[in-house]
């Protein structure tokens, strides 16, 4: 099944046009990157698809149906997350507080409606809530205040917060963007864990190419705002085009 489609994805900045005309498909289960030279328009691709621009034209469909028109929450009640955001992140609630309030928050879209909740829903999402927490190893520290845990364990709370939604999709830019080596290594297994366990869709922005080629089904290669290539990761490594956007841009 197709979960999310663009059809002739476009988007332009006064004259520049960051985002042209791009159709992409990623089917259930798949876990893509997605590349390309800096500016290349990678950020604003994902920003269309989250909802965060509108398009000049053309089409974004998740799981069937047009989302253009959509608000960014109704997107993620629709299944689609993004993770890797502080902003999500309540500093002073507890690790397992924030997980809750995006597992409820996901389910009904705000707070006031859990007031008409029937009682017994709230041991499902306890439950999923703790899942959650163990996937992303915060479990041991669900009752530590959020803005106490250090780097790594902020960037767990992170994923666990986009995890709790229960999406079907999730969407990450530059995850480990500004994280050391080891930080590095364990967002990427992290992330390889969770995949494997939930069987999660993906969609994921990431310059290091040694994470891109052993965490992706497939790539799709962006060049100033067009997809240049899609493949598996050693097609698209064995593609000419795909070697020149990129020589071309150290070259220059
Ligand atoms: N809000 C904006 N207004 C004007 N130009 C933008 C805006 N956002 C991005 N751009 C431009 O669009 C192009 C693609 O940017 P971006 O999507 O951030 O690229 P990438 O994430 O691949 O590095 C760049 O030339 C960038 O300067
Ligand atoms: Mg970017």
């Amino acid at each position: 099944m197709t979960l999310l489609q663009t059809e002739q994805l476009t988007k332009q900045f006064g004259g520049l046009t960051a985002v042209d005309e791009v159709d992409m498909e990623i089917e259930q289960g798949e876990g893509v990157s997605l590349i390309g030279p800096n500016g290349a328009g990678k950020s604003t691709l994902i920003n269309l698809v989250t909802r965060r621009l509108e398009p000049s034209y053309g089409d974004v469909s998740f799981k069937g149906e047009s989302i253009v028109g959509m608000d960014p929450h109704e997107v993620v009640q629709q299944g689609m997350s993004k993770s890797f955001q502080t902003a999500s992140v309540f500093p002073e609630l507890s690790v397992k507080e924030n997980a809750t309030i995006a597992a409820l928050a996901a389910e009904h879209g705000s707070f006031r409606v859990n007031f008409f909740r029937h009682r017994n829903s709230y041991p499902a999402v306890e439950e999923l809530t703790n899942d959650v927490l163990r996937s992303v190893g915060l479990y041991g520290e669900r009752e530590t205040q959020a803005d106490s845990l250090d780097y790594g364990n902020k960037r767990r709370l992170e994923l666990g917060i986009a995890l709790a939604a229960e999406p079907d999709m999730l969407l990450m830019d530059e995850p480990t963007a500004g994280m050391s080596p080891d930080e590095t290594q364990s967002t990427v297994e992290l992330i390889k864990r969770v995949k494997d366990e939930l069987d999660l869709t993906f969609l994921l922005v990431e310059h290091d190419m040694e994470i891109v080629f052993d965490i992706s089904d497939r790539i799709v290669v962006l060049n100033r705002g067009s997809v240049i290539s899609t493949g598996t990761p050693e097609e698209v490594q064995n593609d000419p085009a795909v070697q020149e956007a990129y020589l071309g841009g150290v070259e220059e």
